[in-house]
Protein backbone atom coordinates (compact mmCIF):
# COMPACT_ATOMS: atom_id res chain seq x y z
CA UNK A 1 0.00 0.00 0.00
CA UNK A 2 2.66 2.45 1.33
CA UNK A 3 4.55 1.41 -2.21
CA UNK A 4 1.20 2.61 -3.85
CA UNK A 5 1.23 5.80 -2.23
CA UNK A 6 4.72 6.48 -3.63
CA UNK A 7 4.42 5.67 -7.14
CA UNK A 8 1.18 7.60 -7.39
CA UNK A 9 3.68 10.93 -6.17
CA UNK A 10 5.78 10.06 -8.38
CA UNK A 11 3.71 9.62 -11.34
CA UNK A 12 1.48 13.23 -10.10
CA UNK A 13 4.74 14.95 -10.61
CA UNK A 14 5.73 12.99 -13.88
CA UNK A 15 2.83 13.86 -15.44
CA UNK A 16 2.03 17.60 -14.00
CA UNK A 17 5.58 18.92 -14.22
CA UNK A 18 4.43 22.51 -13.97
CA UNK A 19 2.72 22.13 -10.61
CA UNK A 20 6.21 22.52 -8.90
CA UNK A 21 7.05 25.71 -10.91
CA UNK A 22 4.03 27.11 -9.99
CA UNK A 23 4.45 26.68 -6.53
CA UNK A 24 7.79 28.34 -6.80
CA UNK A 25 6.66 31.37 -8.67
CA UNK A 26 3.80 31.64 -5.51
CA UNK A 27 7.00 31.39 -3.47
CA UNK A 28 9.00 34.62 -4.57
CA UNK A 29 6.06 36.68 -3.84
CA UNK A 30 5.55 35.81 -0.22
CA UNK A 31 5.39 39.10 1.78
CA UNK A 32 8.45 39.22 5.01
CA UNK A 33 6.71 38.45 7.99
CA UNK A 34 9.58 40.05 10.09
CA UNK A 35 10.45 43.82 10.63
CA UNK A 36 13.45 45.09 9.10
CA UNK A 37 16.54 45.37 10.72
CA UNK A 38 16.58 48.25 13.44
CA UNK A 39 12.80 47.65 14.03
CA UNK A 40 10.79 45.62 16.50
CA UNK A 41 7.59 43.85 16.20
CA UNK A 42 4.92 44.79 18.76
CA UNK A 43 2.06 43.89 20.47
CA UNK A 44 -0.27 45.06 17.60
CA UNK A 45 2.16 43.35 14.93
CA UNK A 46 3.70 46.95 13.63
CA UNK A 47 7.01 47.35 13.50
CA UNK A 48 8.51 50.20 15.70
CA UNK A 49 11.95 51.75 14.94
CA UNK A 50 15.07 51.16 17.85
CA UNK A 51 17.54 53.74 17.97
CA UNK A 52 20.25 54.67 20.36
CA UNK A 53 19.05 58.16 19.85
CA UNK A 54 15.77 57.21 21.70
CA UNK A 55 18.05 57.25 25.02
CA UNK A 56 18.28 60.89 24.81
CA UNK A 57 15.60 63.17 25.43
CA UNK A 58 15.79 66.63 23.94
CA UNK A 59 16.60 68.07 20.77
CA UNK A 60 17.74 71.13 22.03
CA UNK A 61 20.12 72.75 24.65
CA UNK A 62 22.66 70.10 24.26
CA UNK A 63 25.33 72.66 23.03
CA UNK A 64 25.71 74.22 19.28
CA UNK A 65 25.09 71.22 17.30
CA UNK A 66 25.50 69.32 20.26
CA UNK A 67 25.78 65.76 19.89
CA UNK A 68 23.55 63.78 22.18
CA UNK A 69 20.20 65.09 20.86
CA UNK A 70 17.37 63.09 20.42
CA UNK A 71 15.87 62.37 16.99
CA UNK A 72 12.67 64.21 16.04
CA UNK A 73 9.32 62.07 15.74
CA UNK A 74 9.41 59.67 12.80
CA UNK A 75 6.43 57.80 10.80
CA UNK A 76 6.66 54.08 12.20
CA UNK A 77 3.68 51.65 12.63
CA UNK A 78 3.46 49.96 9.49
CA UNK A 79 2.87 45.76 9.64
CA UNK A 80 6.27 43.84 7.61
CA UNK A 81 3.61 42.98 5.21
CA UNK A 82 2.79 46.54 3.86
CA UNK A 83 6.97 47.76 4.29
CA UNK A 84 7.66 44.16 2.15
CA UNK A 85 5.06 45.09 -0.30
CA UNK A 86 6.02 49.10 -0.69
CA UNK A 87 9.77 47.12 -1.11
CA UNK A 88 8.42 45.60 -3.99
CA UNK A 89 6.28 47.90 -5.79
CA UNK A 90 9.07 50.83 -5.24
CA UNK A 91 11.69 48.36 -7.65
CA UNK A 92 8.57 47.78 -9.93
CA UNK A 93 8.66 50.04 -13.47
CA UNK A 94 4.94 48.51 -14.10
CA UNK A 95 3.78 51.90 -11.87
CA UNK A 96 4.87 54.01 -14.86
CA UNK A 97 3.55 54.59 -18.04
CA UNK A 98 5.62 52.84 -20.30
CA UNK A 99 6.66 50.25 -17.43
CA UNK A 100 10.44 51.68 -18.06
CA UNK A 101 10.78 53.56 -15.19
CA UNK A 102 10.83 52.52 -11.30
CA UNK A 103 11.05 54.63 -7.89
CA UNK A 104 14.74 53.08 -7.63
CA UNK A 105 15.05 54.46 -11.54
CA UNK A 106 16.29 57.52 -9.32
CA UNK A 107 16.28 56.66 -6.08
CA UNK A 108 19.11 53.96 -6.75
CA UNK A 109 20.31 51.72 -3.88
CA UNK A 110 23.78 51.75 -5.38
CA UNK A 111 23.76 55.96 -5.35
CA UNK A 112 22.56 56.38 -2.04
CA UNK A 113 19.21 55.87 -3.32
CA UNK A 114 19.71 59.20 -5.15
CA UNK A 115 20.87 59.06 -8.94
CA UNK A 116 24.16 60.48 -9.69
CA UNK A 117 22.26 62.86 -12.23
CA UNK A 118 22.56 66.65 -12.11
CA UNK A 119 18.56 66.25 -12.95
CA UNK A 120 16.68 62.97 -13.08
CA UNK A 121 15.49 61.44 -16.26
CA UNK A 122 12.16 60.05 -16.41
CA UNK A 123 9.72 58.15 -19.02
CA UNK A 124 11.04 58.90 -22.68
CA UNK A 125 13.99 60.48 -21.35
CA UNK A 126 12.44 63.85 -19.82
CA UNK A 127 14.83 65.67 -17.16
CA UNK A 128 12.92 66.75 -14.49
CA UNK A 129 13.58 70.12 -13.19
CA UNK A 130 15.55 69.42 -10.24
CA UNK A 131 17.74 66.69 -8.67
CA UNK A 132 16.74 63.62 -7.03
CA UNK A 133 17.70 63.95 -3.14
CA UNK A 134 18.45 60.96 -1.05
CA UNK A 135 15.83 58.81 0.38
CA UNK A 136 17.95 58.41 3.62
CA UNK A 137 15.54 58.64 6.89
CA UNK A 138 12.74 60.25 4.84
CA UNK A 139 10.82 58.90 7.76
CA UNK A 140 11.89 62.00 10.29
CA UNK A 141 10.87 64.49 7.36
CA UNK A 142 7.78 66.49 7.61
CA UNK A 143 8.17 68.45 4.42
CA UNK A 144 9.17 66.73 0.82
CA UNK A 145 10.44 67.83 -2.27
CA UNK A 146 12.97 70.37 -2.75
CA UNK A 147 10.03 73.21 -1.99
CA UNK A 148 8.38 71.77 0.48
CA UNK A 149 5.35 71.30 -1.60
CA UNK A 150 4.63 68.05 -0.03
CA UNK A 151 3.75 67.32 3.83
CA UNK A 152 3.71 63.12 3.45
CA UNK A 153 5.19 60.40 2.11
CA UNK A 154 1.79 59.38 0.43
CA UNK A 155 1.55 62.98 -0.39
CA UNK A 156 4.67 63.16 -2.11
CA UNK A 157 4.63 59.55 -4.17
CA UNK A 158 1.66 61.00 -5.84
CA UNK A 159 3.95 63.65 -7.38
CA UNK A 160 6.26 61.14 -9.67
CA UNK A 161 3.52 58.64 -10.40
CA UNK A 162 1.62 61.27 -12.26
CA UNK A 163 4.49 63.67 -13.59
CA UNK A 164 4.49 63.64 -17.14
CA UNK A 165 8.71 63.92 -16.77
CA UNK A 166 8.92 61.21 -14.49
CA UNK A 167 6.78 57.70 -14.23
CA UNK A 168 3.85 59.99 -16.46
CA UNK A 169 1.41 57.46 -15.59
CA UNK A 170 -2.23 58.11 -14.44
CA UNK A 171 -4.69 56.45 -11.69
CA UNK A 172 -6.46 54.56 -13.94
CA UNK A 173 -4.56 53.07 -16.03
CA UNK A 174 -2.14 52.48 -12.55
CA UNK A 175 -4.75 50.64 -11.14
CA UNK A 176 -5.79 48.84 -13.78
CA UNK A 177 -2.26 47.17 -14.18
CA UNK A 178 -2.34 46.75 -10.66
CA UNK A 179 -5.02 45.01 -10.40
CA UNK A 180 -4.94 42.72 -13.50
CA UNK A 181 -1.02 41.79 -12.30
CA UNK A 182 -1.18 37.95 -11.83
CA UNK A 183 0.41 38.70 -7.72
CA UNK A 184 -0.29 42.31 -6.67
CA UNK A 185 -4.20 41.78 -5.91
CA UNK A 186 -3.06 38.81 -3.60
CA UNK A 187 0.20 40.52 -2.17
CA UNK A 188 -2.14 43.94 -1.49
CA UNK A 189 -5.21 41.35 0.18
CA UNK A 190 -2.04 40.35 2.47
CA UNK A 191 -0.82 43.93 3.42
CA UNK A 192 -4.14 45.17 3.63
CA UNK A 193 -6.83 42.67 4.77
CA UNK A 194 -9.60 44.59 5.96
CA UNK A 195 -9.98 46.11 1.96
CA UNK A 196 -11.51 44.08 -0.61
CA UNK A 197 -10.06 45.87 -3.96
CA UNK A 198 -6.81 47.75 -4.52
CA UNK A 199 -6.61 51.13 -4.04
CA UNK A 200 -4.30 54.42 -4.89
CA UNK A 201 -4.64 55.11 -0.60
CA UNK A 202 -2.70 51.65 -0.16
CA UNK A 203 -0.18 52.03 -2.83
CA UNK A 204 1.45 54.84 -1.72
CA UNK A 205 0.37 53.69 2.20
CA UNK A 206 2.98 50.68 0.86
CA UNK A 207 5.45 52.91 -0.88
CA UNK A 208 5.45 55.49 2.41
CA UNK A 209 5.70 52.08 4.69
CA UNK A 210 8.89 50.89 2.66
CA UNK A 211 10.64 54.34 2.88
CA UNK A 212 10.14 54.80 5.97
CA UNK A 213 12.03 51.58 6.99
CA UNK A 214 15.94 53.23 5.16
CA UNK A 215 17.29 54.00 8.63
CA UNK A 216 21.09 55.55 8.34
CA UNK A 217 21.65 56.40 11.83
CA UNK A 218 24.86 54.27 12.55
CA UNK A 219 27.62 55.56 11.03
CA UNK A 220 31.00 56.48 12.16
CA UNK A 221 29.60 59.90 13.79
CA UNK A 222 27.12 58.30 15.44
CA UNK A 223 29.37 55.97 17.69
CA UNK A 224 31.34 58.98 18.53
CA UNK A 225 28.10 60.94 19.30
CA UNK A 226 27.27 57.85 21.14
CA UNK A 227 30.73 57.92 23.07
CA UNK A 228 33.05 55.91 21.12
CA UNK A 229 35.67 58.52 20.48
CA UNK A 230 37.74 56.28 18.60
CA UNK A 231 35.35 56.12 15.79
CA UNK A 232 36.29 59.06 14.31
CA UNK A 233 40.00 60.41 13.28
CA UNK A 234 41.34 63.28 14.60
CA UNK A 235 40.89 65.43 11.59
CA UNK A 236 37.27 64.03 11.65
CA UNK A 237 36.74 65.71 14.87
CA UNK A 238 38.46 68.56 14.31
CA UNK A 239 36.31 68.99 10.85
CA UNK A 240 32.71 68.20 13.23
CA UNK A 241 34.24 71.20 15.65
CA UNK A 242 34.63 73.28 12.63
CA UNK A 243 30.90 72.29 11.49
CA UNK A 244 29.42 72.84 14.48
CA UNK A 245 31.53 76.43 15.64
CA UNK A 246 29.44 79.74 15.43
CA UNK A 247 32.43 80.53 12.51
CA UNK A 248 30.77 78.04 10.00
CA UNK A 249 27.38 77.58 11.74
CA UNK A 250 26.60 74.48 9.36
CA UNK A 251 24.66 73.03 12.40
CA UNK A 252 22.47 75.84 12.95
CA UNK A 253 20.15 74.21 10.03
CA UNK A 254 22.41 70.98 9.15
CA UNK A 255 21.36 70.03 13.13
CA UNK A 256 22.39 66.53 14.31
CA UNK A 257 21.61 63.80 14.60
CA UNK A 258 19.60 64.00 10.97
CA UNK A 259 22.10 66.62 9.67
CA UNK A 260 18.57 68.62 8.76
CA UNK A 261 16.32 71.16 10.95
CA UNK A 262 13.56 70.08 8.66
CA UNK A 263 13.47 73.80 7.64
CA UNK A 264 13.64 76.06 4.69
CA UNK A 265 16.78 78.31 3.55
CA UNK A 266 17.44 80.70 1.75
CA UNK A 267 21.30 80.79 0.84
CA UNK A 268 21.58 81.46 -3.00
CA UNK A 269 22.35 78.75 -4.82
CA UNK A 270 22.56 79.50 -8.48
CA UNK A 271 21.09 77.44 -11.20
CA UNK A 272 23.29 76.22 -13.79
CA UNK A 273 24.16 78.46 -17.26
CA UNK A 274 21.05 78.49 -18.88
CA UNK A 275 18.81 77.60 -16.57
CA UNK A 276 16.03 80.02 -15.77
CA UNK A 277 15.96 81.25 -11.39
CA UNK A 278 14.19 78.69 -9.50
CA UNK A 279 11.80 80.08 -6.72
CA UNK A 280 11.58 77.20 -5.14
CA UNK A 281 9.65 77.35 -1.59
CA UNK A 282 7.82 80.94 -2.46
CA UNK A 283 5.70 79.34 -5.10
CA UNK A 284 4.73 76.49 -2.03
CA UNK A 285 3.63 78.89 0.50
CA UNK A 286 3.39 82.00 -1.63
CA UNK A 287 6.10 84.08 0.57
CA UNK A 288 8.10 86.28 -0.90
CA UNK A 289 10.46 86.07 1.25
CA UNK A 290 10.93 82.57 0.45
CA UNK A 291 12.36 83.43 -2.95
CA UNK A 292 14.98 80.99 -3.69
CA UNK A 293 14.10 79.21 -0.58
CA UNK A 294 14.57 75.34 -0.42
CA UNK A 295 14.67 72.59 2.18
CA UNK A 296 17.82 72.22 4.31
CA UNK A 297 18.97 68.64 2.93
CA UNK A 298 20.47 66.13 4.95
CA UNK A 299 23.89 65.44 4.81
CA UNK A 300 23.58 61.63 5.29
CA UNK A 301 25.38 59.14 3.12
CA UNK A 302 26.39 62.65 1.41
CA UNK A 303 29.98 61.46 -0.22
CA UNK A 304 27.23 58.94 -2.23
CA UNK A 305 24.83 61.59 -3.66
CA UNK A 306 26.86 63.93 -5.72
CA UNK A 307 26.20 66.52 -7.46
CA UNK A 308 24.72 68.26 -5.26
CA UNK A 309 22.10 70.81 -4.53
CA UNK A 310 18.88 71.79 -5.70
CA UNK A 311 20.32 71.84 -9.08
CA UNK A 312 22.87 69.51 -8.96
CA UNK A 313 25.55 71.79 -10.00
CA UNK A 314 28.05 70.95 -7.33
CA UNK A 315 29.91 68.16 -8.58
CA UNK A 316 31.87 67.34 -5.57
CA UNK A 317 31.32 68.56 -1.59
CA UNK A 318 34.54 70.44 -1.69
CA UNK A 319 32.53 72.67 -3.99
CA UNK A 320 29.54 72.58 -2.01
CA UNK A 321 31.75 73.53 1.21
CA UNK A 322 33.68 76.37 -0.88
CA UNK A 323 30.23 77.70 -1.77
CA UNK A 324 29.69 78.86 1.49
CA UNK A 325 33.29 80.40 2.29
CA UNK A 326 32.73 82.62 -1.02
CA UNK A 327 31.06 85.21 0.79
CA UNK A 328 26.68 85.80 1.29
CA UNK A 329 24.78 86.21 -1.83
CA UNK A 330 27.93 85.99 -3.97
CA UNK A 331 26.26 83.63 -6.54
CA UNK A 332 22.57 85.11 -6.35
CA UNK A 333 21.53 86.05 -9.79
CA UNK A 334 22.23 90.71 -10.06
CA UNK A 335 18.45 91.08 -11.15
CA UNK A 336 17.10 89.00 -7.73
CA UNK A 337 17.29 90.67 -4.57
CA UNK A 338 16.85 87.33 -2.04
CA UNK A 339 16.28 87.44 1.80
CA UNK A 340 19.29 85.14 2.43
CA UNK A 341 19.23 83.72 5.73
CA UNK A 342 21.24 85.16 8.80
CA UNK A 343 23.43 82.33 9.33
CA UNK A 344 24.81 82.91 5.43
CA UNK A 345 28.18 84.80 6.68
CA UNK A 346 31.40 84.80 5.61
CA UNK A 347 32.92 82.34 7.88
CA UNK A 348 36.81 82.91 5.98
CA UNK A 349 37.82 79.13 6.61
CA UNK A 350 40.85 78.18 5.33
CA UNK A 351 41.59 75.53 2.74
CA UNK A 352 42.54 73.45 5.45
CA UNK A 353 39.44 73.94 7.26
CA UNK A 354 37.31 73.24 4.16
CA UNK A 355 39.22 70.16 3.76
CA UNK A 356 38.53 69.05 7.34
CA UNK A 357 35.15 69.50 7.03
CA UNK A 358 34.77 67.86 3.94
CA UNK A 359 36.85 65.17 5.71
CA UNK A 360 34.49 65.11 8.34
CA UNK A 361 31.97 64.43 5.69
CA UNK A 362 32.72 61.09 4.87
CA UNK A 363 31.92 60.23 8.79
CA UNK A 364 27.90 60.10 7.74
CA UNK A 365 28.33 57.21 5.43
CA UNK A 366 26.30 54.34 7.14
CA UNK A 367 24.54 52.03 4.40
CA UNK A 368 23.68 49.06 6.41
CA UNK A 369 20.21 48.80 6.02
CA UNK A 370 19.97 49.47 2.09
CA UNK A 371 17.16 47.57 1.16
CA UNK A 372 17.26 44.29 -0.85
CA UNK A 373 16.76 44.81 -4.29
CA UNK A 374 14.08 42.13 -4.94
CA UNK A 375 15.28 39.50 -7.31
CA UNK A 376 11.82 39.88 -9.19
CA UNK A 377 9.71 41.84 -9.11
CA UNK A 378 5.41 41.02 -9.69
CA UNK A 379 5.75 42.55 -13.59
CA UNK A 380 8.44 40.50 -13.96
CA UNK A 381 10.15 43.72 -15.44
CA UNK A 382 13.40 44.40 -14.28
CA UNK A 383 13.67 46.08 -11.17
CA UNK A 384 16.78 48.51 -11.19
CA UNK A 385 16.49 50.19 -14.91
CA UNK A 386 18.96 49.05 -17.39
CA UNK A 387 19.06 52.22 -19.20
CA UNK A 388 20.61 54.11 -16.66
CA UNK A 389 24.31 54.16 -18.43
CA UNK A 390 22.41 55.91 -21.59
CA UNK A 391 20.75 58.29 -18.99
CA UNK A 392 24.31 59.15 -17.80
CA UNK A 393 25.67 60.00 -21.51
CA UNK A 394 22.36 61.51 -22.20
CA UNK A 395 22.70 64.14 -19.44
CA UNK A 396 26.64 64.29 -19.94
CA UNK A 397 25.78 65.39 -23.80
CA UNK A 398 23.80 67.79 -22.48
CA UNK A 399 20.59 66.13 -24.68
C1 LIG B 1 12.45 60.38 -12.84
C2 LIG B 1 13.13 60.25 -11.57
C3 LIG B 1 12.31 59.97 -10.34
C4 LIG B 1 11.44 58.93 -10.13
C5 LIG B 1 11.02 57.86 -11.10
C6 LIG B 1 11.01 59.05 -8.76
N1 LIG B 1 11.61 60.12 -8.16
FE1 LIG B 1 11.41 60.68 -6.23
N2 LIG B 1 12.35 62.41 -6.66
C7 LIG B 1 12.92 62.74 -7.87
C8 LIG B 1 13.26 64.15 -7.89
C9 LIG B 1 13.92 64.90 -9.05
C10 LIG B 1 12.85 64.68 -6.65
C11 LIG B 1 12.93 66.14 -6.21
C12 LIG B 1 11.84 66.90 -6.96
C13 LIG B 1 11.59 68.28 -6.41
O1 LIG B 1 12.01 68.54 -5.29
O2 LIG B 1 10.97 69.08 -7.08
C14 LIG B 1 12.30 63.55 -5.90
C15 LIG B 1 11.84 63.62 -4.57
C16 LIG B 1 11.39 62.53 -3.85
C17 LIG B 1 11.10 62.55 -2.43
C18 LIG B 1 11.28 63.73 -1.48
C19 LIG B 1 12.51 63.57 -0.64
C20 LIG B 1 12.79 64.79 0.18
O3 LIG B 1 13.74 64.75 0.99
O4 LIG B 1 12.10 65.81 0.07
C21 LIG B 1 10.64 61.30 -2.09
C22 LIG B 1 10.21 60.82 -0.73
C23 LIG B 1 10.64 60.51 -3.32
N3 LIG B 1 11.11 61.29 -4.35
C24 LIG B 1 10.16 59.22 -3.42
C25 LIG B 1 9.86 58.62 -4.66
C26 LIG B 1 8.98 57.47 -4.84
C27 LIG B 1 8.27 56.73 -3.73
C28 LIG B 1 8.95 57.21 -6.17
C29 LIG B 1 8.13 56.16 -6.90
C30 LIG B 1 6.70 56.26 -6.76
C31 LIG B 1 9.82 58.19 -6.81
N4 LIG B 1 10.34 59.04 -5.87
C32 LIG B 1 10.09 58.20 -8.17
C33 LIG B 1 13.14 61.87 -8.91
C34 LIG B 1 12.39 60.72 -9.11
C1 LIG C 1 21.05 78.77 6.61
C2 LIG C 1 21.01 77.34 6.59
C3 LIG C 1 22.25 76.60 6.13
C4 LIG C 1 23.53 76.70 6.60
C5 LIG C 1 24.05 77.61 7.70
C6 LIG C 1 24.31 75.73 5.89
N1 LIG C 1 23.53 75.08 4.98
FE1 LIG C 1 24.12 73.61 3.73
N2 LIG C 1 22.33 73.65 2.81
C7 LIG C 1 21.25 74.44 3.17
C8 LIG C 1 20.23 74.39 2.14
C9 LIG C 1 18.89 75.12 2.14
C10 LIG C 1 20.73 73.55 1.13
C11 LIG C 1 20.06 73.25 -0.23
C12 LIG C 1 20.25 74.46 -1.13
C13 LIG C 1 19.89 74.28 -2.57
O1 LIG C 1 19.71 73.16 -3.02
O2 LIG C 1 19.85 75.27 -3.29
C14 LIG C 1 22.04 73.08 1.59
C15 LIG C 1 22.83 72.16 0.92
C16 LIG C 1 24.03 71.68 1.39
C17 LIG C 1 24.78 70.61 0.78
C18 LIG C 1 24.34 69.79 -0.43
C19 LIG C 1 23.42 68.67 0.03
C20 LIG C 1 22.78 67.88 -1.06
O3 LIG C 1 22.19 66.83 -0.76
O4 LIG C 1 22.82 68.27 -2.23
C21 LIG C 1 25.93 70.44 1.52
C22 LIG C 1 27.03 69.43 1.27
C23 LIG C 1 25.90 71.41 2.58
N3 LIG C 1 24.73 72.14 2.47
C24 LIG C 1 26.88 71.56 3.55
C25 LIG C 1 26.93 72.66 4.42
C26 LIG C 1 28.10 73.04 5.19
C27 LIG C 1 29.41 72.29 5.20
C28 LIG C 1 27.77 74.17 5.86
C29 LIG C 1 28.65 75.03 6.72
C30 LIG C 1 29.80 75.58 6.07
C31 LIG C 1 26.38 74.47 5.54
N4 LIG C 1 25.92 73.55 4.66
C32 LIG C 1 25.66 75.53 6.08
C33 LIG C 1 21.17 75.19 4.32
C34 LIG C 1 22.27 75.58 5.09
Amino acid sequence: MRYLFVTLALLTALLMPNSGVIAQQNLRFELNQHCPPSFELTTEGTCKLVSFYQMYDSVQNRGLGGTQTSLPPNRDGFTPNQIDLGRLLFFDPLLSADQSVSCASCHRPDKGLSDGLEQSIGINHAKAARSAPSLWNVAFLDKFFWDARATTLEQQAVGPLFDPKEMGNNPQQLLSSLKSNEYYPELFKQAFPDSDDIDLNQLVEALAAFQTSLISLNSRYDHYAHGYHQALSDNEVAGLNIFRSFVARCAECHQPPLFTNNQIAVIGVAEKEGVPFDIGAQKTYNAAQLRGGFKVPTLRNITKTAPYMHAGNFSDLKESVEFYNKGRGHAVPPDEKLLLHWHIWEPNLSPEEVDLIVEFLGSLTDETLTPQIPKIVPSGLSPVDDSYNNKTMLVNQGE
